[in-house]
């Protein structure tokens, strides 16, 4: 993590003041639910401490002055005048959009300048966006003295995806699990009630294990917005179909899929079924976790990846490979595709102390076959995000 004595400093070289606030957030990892958020169904992700780190001096105006470890460009914003960023400062939109929800759901915020600093990789699945949102939801409802709970700010940070600055239709899990996750808990999501339940996570007897293809993807340009799409399309038909529209594909049972299948196109019909066999998964999985049946766990995360890959097709040669070669190994109990897809990581559940080994155990092979290294990300499960005033 990079310590927030270097933040601040960085804040000081930059802006030539102290700052006044600083505020936090972190990645998520999806143990297992994927796909299945946007369809109001079940999700089981993991805060992690790879985080966004913001640090902040209010302003007496209402410019915005970002400027980011990871982007060279930085960003001046007009809160009253906000305009899509182009170029190289196109990565404050998401800054953007969620000042914009801020403001839309009646808060009226101040000016400021700002410093990002993050350890989060982007483009890996591990939610970097989703915890910039989040950080700036919770560093601004702190500097107004807000009324918004960290469900709330998950919210505006989903709707700042869906807004006009970022054009994602994303579901709630990545902001929920950075809003509301626990250290050594996993957060089980209803994406339709929209409750959520903290699952513990045995770190004596079990790890997680996250490595990251290296193959970089973006939501945006990627066919995401298509399964949202084809996911819409079927609950139509299948609604028709039935006489009664259901909620959410979450609601339609695996024998009304089988019954109407004719109604879909074969591609409609596998995205149905992934959502609805891995919303089980989900459970079952939970379950046995708390049973302590980690050979159990681990079967229903390598179920999950064959789904996505075969039924859904978010996978890609680079994650088959790494899934394959840690489901074959010893120290493992299971291993998946996490998050959006078509590259970024894989999450496994490992035997304490055997993540070193398994990666070594396939990084070569990977090297050799797709022409770069994939990446170990050791990291521990972390608490949701949080904001205060800087330490004098
Ligand atoms: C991205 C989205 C999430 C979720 C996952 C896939 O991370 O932001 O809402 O849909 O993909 O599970």
């Amino acid at each position: 993590m990079i310590p927030w004595d270097d933040v601040s400093k960085k804040f000081t070289e930059t802006f030539l003041a102290t700052p006044t606030w600083i505020a936090r957030a972190p990645g998520r990892v999806n143990i297992i639910g994927d796909h299945t958020d946007y369809n109001g169904g079940f999700v089981l992700p993991a805060a992690i401490d790879r985080e966004v780190r913001l640090a902040a001096r209010v302003r007496d105006d209402r410019k915005v002055r970002l400027v980011s470890s990871g982007y060279p460009a930085p960003a001046e914003i007009d809160l009253d005048n906000l305009q899509a960023p182009k170029g190289n400062a196109s990565w404050s939109r998401y800054f953007h959009g969620v000042v914009e929800q801020l403001e839309t759901g009646g808060l009226r915020l101040p000016g400021a300048d700002i410093y990002v600093a993050s350890d989060i990789p982007f483009g890996a699945g591990l939610s970097s966006s989703a915890a910039f949102e989040v950080a700036v939801g919770t560093l601004y409802n702190a500097i107004v003295k807000g009324p918004l709970a960290p469900r709330d700010i998950a919210l505006v940070g989903q709707a700042a995806e869906h807004g006009r600055f970022v054009k994602v239709n994303c579901g709630i899990m990545d902001q929920y699990a950075s809003a509301l996750g626990r250290r050594d808990h996993a957060l089980m999501i209803d994406c339709h009630s929209l409750d959520s339940t903290l699952v513990p996570i045995d770190g004596e007897h079990v790890e997680l294990m996250i490595v990251d293809s290296n193959k970089k993807r973006s939501l945006g340009a990627s066919e995401y917005n298509t399964r949202c799409r084809e996911c819409e399309g079927a609950l139509v038909r299948l609604g028709e179909a039935n006489g009664a529209m259901f909620p959410s594909l979450r609601h339609v049972p695996a024998s009304t899929l089988e019954r109407h299948r004719d109604r879909l196109d074969e591609k409609m019909y596998r995205r149905v079924r992934h959502n609805i066999t891995e919303n089980a998964r989900v459970h079952d999985f939970a379950r046995a976790m708390a049973a302590g049946d980690l050979a159990a766990a681990g079967h229903h995360l390598n179920a999950s990846h064959a789904s996505l890959r075969d039924d859904y097709e978010t996978s890609c040669e680079e994650l088959d490979f790494i899934a394959a070669r840690v489901q074959a190994h010893a120290g493992a109990y299971g291993c998946r595709i996490t998050g959006g897809g078509w590259g970024g990581c894989a999450v496994a559940l490992v035997k304490p102390g055997t993540a070193a080994s398994i990666f070594e155990s396939l990084a070569g092979d990977y090297a050799a076959r797709f022409g770069q290294a994939p990446t170990l990300i050791a990291c521990n499960t972390a608490d949701g995000a949080s904001a205060s005033p800087h330490p004098k």
